[in-house]
């Protein structure tokens, strides 16, 4: 069964309160929220205060994806601000084998999210470093926007990713994020992916609650 973690992004910046009961009351399995820098992207989000603030209106784990330059450097301080999983990218300027221990020696699960340029073969040295709970984010659309196209040629990533995954017995889960909706998210569960964010297509929704259970129908 896939888990959908809703993202906030396309949602009412200035009642997110609000943005997250719907999230919740949709029966999502988790909250993702994107933090972009500036830099890593050419766009700025939200951050540390934003996150402080939401969290304790947020009955669901917080699933926060960095997209920034140096995730070393913040991540002890997005965990004390409420992040329940943290993802951080492959191509930024951290150590990702350090960051990976460092996310883990705050006790919650890591993702490390590969953009769509990046060969999924870049991942396989760390994945004998991840622990179970931990998790491959792979993009389906360039980071940086929401409400973006869906890229197919990322099927093929996926599907070899999971198949290294799987040669290696581990317990690993592979999260999709950009232009999910039914159609893509199936596509992608058949791919070997199991959490899917999805954003505009759930908020944008006239029935959020539908659209979260379509990301689930069975296979
Ligand atoms: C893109 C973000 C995504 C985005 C998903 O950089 O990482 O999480 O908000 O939004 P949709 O589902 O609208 O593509
Ligand atoms: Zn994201």
């Amino acid at each position: 069964m896939a888990l959908v973690s809703v993202s906030i992004l396309n949602g009412d910046l200035a009642r997110l309160a609000d943005v997250a009961a719907v999230i919740g009351d949709a029966r999502a399995d988790m909250l993702h929220f994107d933090v972009m820098d500036g830099s890593f992207v050419d766009n700025l989000s939200f951050g540390l205060p934003v996150l402080s603030c939401l969290k304790p209106l947020v009955t669901l784990p917080v699933d926060v994806h960095l997209m920034i330059e140096d995730p070393l450097h913040f991540a002890e301080r997005f965990v004390k601000a409420g992040a329940d999983l943290l993802s951080f990218h492959i191509e930024s300027r951290s150590d990702a084998g350090e960051t990976l221990n460092a996310i883990h020696s705050l006790g919650i699960p890591a993702g490390i999210a590969v953009s769509p340029d990046t060969p999924e073969e870049t991942v396989f040295p760390l994945l004998e470093k991840m622990q179970p709970e931990d998790f491959i984010l792979m993009m389906t659309v360039r980071p940086g926007m929401g409400g973006q196209q869906f890229m197919p040629e990322v099927l093929k990533k996926i599907a070899h990713l999971r198949s290294r995954i799987t040669a290696l017995d581990m317990p690993l889960h592979i999260e999709v994020d950009g232009g999910i909706n039914a159609e893509t998210g199936a596509r992608c569960r058949k791919a070997g992916a199991d959490y899917l964010v999805a954003g505009s297509y759930v908020l944008c929704s006239d029935d959020p609650a539908e659209a979260v259970r379509s990301l689930k129908t069975p296979l």
